[in-house]
């Protein structure tokens, strides 16, 4: 019945659905999360600061997490064991995170081993299925964010001489090599093709090997963007998520996580001027939120995430009446043997 509410009837329902559950409902959203939905978050924040305030709420019955499904079995296995997870659209996935299946995982790392011996350390992005979390927790690895992928790929280091980075080979690639590991010495892995891909001459050398998995949103960003955008803006700063490919970072002024992103641009000048490469919802929002600054997408064509975007008000309202009813749907709940070593991985890096 949702298609004859108007927006304003669904918000009006959503905010007495609020009032009525208190504290009894705690609602996390990420950045990259529509307007629409962000107006009823209790906080917004990264991967890293949501994990972290998802593991620090005790209080809330549910939390009903505005972001992907890999976001919400995060704070599923960082919350306590009464607290009910919902996800507004089980839809609502992640492409990159879809790239590493477990299956996919454990045959790359056999036949690493037959190569490399025990020599590696694998390290994910959360951005990444609770199971492959679970993998690195077992085999002594952690999870990392943006906003942390260089402290990790130190501390990695400091425990073996090389490392698997899943999925996102960008971050991957664009964290090592800022820590100066040169791309002679990095390696991909190809998940379909189960290889080793590798140009350099001297296998012995490899340091980091990329998983072969990229954000759908971030590689749309282009060297050709930035230099048109160069051509007619040449007074505008370029800053980009890691995400992006690595000749995208090089040609970009600066680079870093959303929330390095969102710190940067709060703490410029006023009458600065950027061009900005993440998920549009969040450029939108800047633009609104710093009108004194001139903040546009380096992409002209916009770049939604659309699996962020499925979250929506209809879907909001959904869950939470499910919730008063009685019947709460969309629960992601991830079983304790994946939760356990999950955890691991997640408490390293905390
Ligand atoms: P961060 O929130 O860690 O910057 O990650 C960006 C992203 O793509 C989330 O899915
Ligand atoms: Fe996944 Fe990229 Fe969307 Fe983030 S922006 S949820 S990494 S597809």
């Amino acid at each position: 019945h949702y298609s004859e509410l108007t927006s304003a009837e669904m918000e009006l329902r959503i905010k007495e659905i609020r009032k009525q559950l208190g504290n009894k409902l705690f609602l996390p959203a990420h950045h990259y999360q529509k307007d629409e939905v962000v107006q009823f978050a209790d906080v917004t924040g990264d991967s890293l600061q949501l994990a972290k305030i998802s593991a620090q709420n005790k209080e809330a019955d549910f939390i009903v997490f505005c972001g992907v499904h890999f976001m919400a079995e995060t704070a599923d296995m960082l919350s306590s064991i009464n607290q009910t997870v919902i996800l507004p659209d089980l839809k609502a996935g992640c492409s990159m995170a879809d790239m590493a299946d477990i299956h996919q995982t454990e045959r790359a790392w056999k036949e690493l081993n037959k190569i490399f011996g025990d020599t590696m350390l694998p390290l994910t992005y959360v951005n990444s299925t609770a199971d492959i979390k679970a993998f690195c927790g077992k085999n002594g690895g952690a999870t990392v964010t943006s906003s942390n992928a260089k402290e990790m790929v130190r501390w990695a280091f400091e425990q073996k001489e090389r490392l698997l980075f899943l999925p996102d080979q960008h971050l991957g690639r664009n964290t090592a090599y800022d820590l100066g590991i040169s791309l002679e010495d990095m390696a991909i892995w190809d998940p379909i093709k189960d290889e080793l891909v590798f140009d350099g001459s001297d296998i012995e050398r490899i340091k980091v090997i990329l998983w072969k998995g990229h954000c759908s949103v971030h590689e749309k960003f282009t060297v050709n963007q930035i230099e048109d955008f160069r051509q007619n803006h040449s007074d505008y700063k370029i800053i980009v998520h890691p995400e992006c490919t690595h000749e995208v970072v090089r040609a970009s002024d600066l680079n870093g996580s959303t929330h390095y992103i969102i710190e940067t641009i709060k703490n410029a000048e006023p009458g600065t001027k950027w061009a900005v490469g993440t998920e549009m919802n969040l450029v939108n929002r800047l633009a609104q939120q710093f009108p004194d600054k001139k903040i546009v997408s380096l992409n002209p064509n916009l770049c939604p995430c659309l699996t962020m975007n499925r979250i929506d008000l209809p879907h909001l309202l959904w869950s939470l009446e499910n919730i008063i009813e009685g019947n709460p749907e969309n629960i992601i709940s991830v079983d304790d043997e994946t939760k356990r070593y999950a955890v691991m991985a997640l408490n390293r890096m905390m």
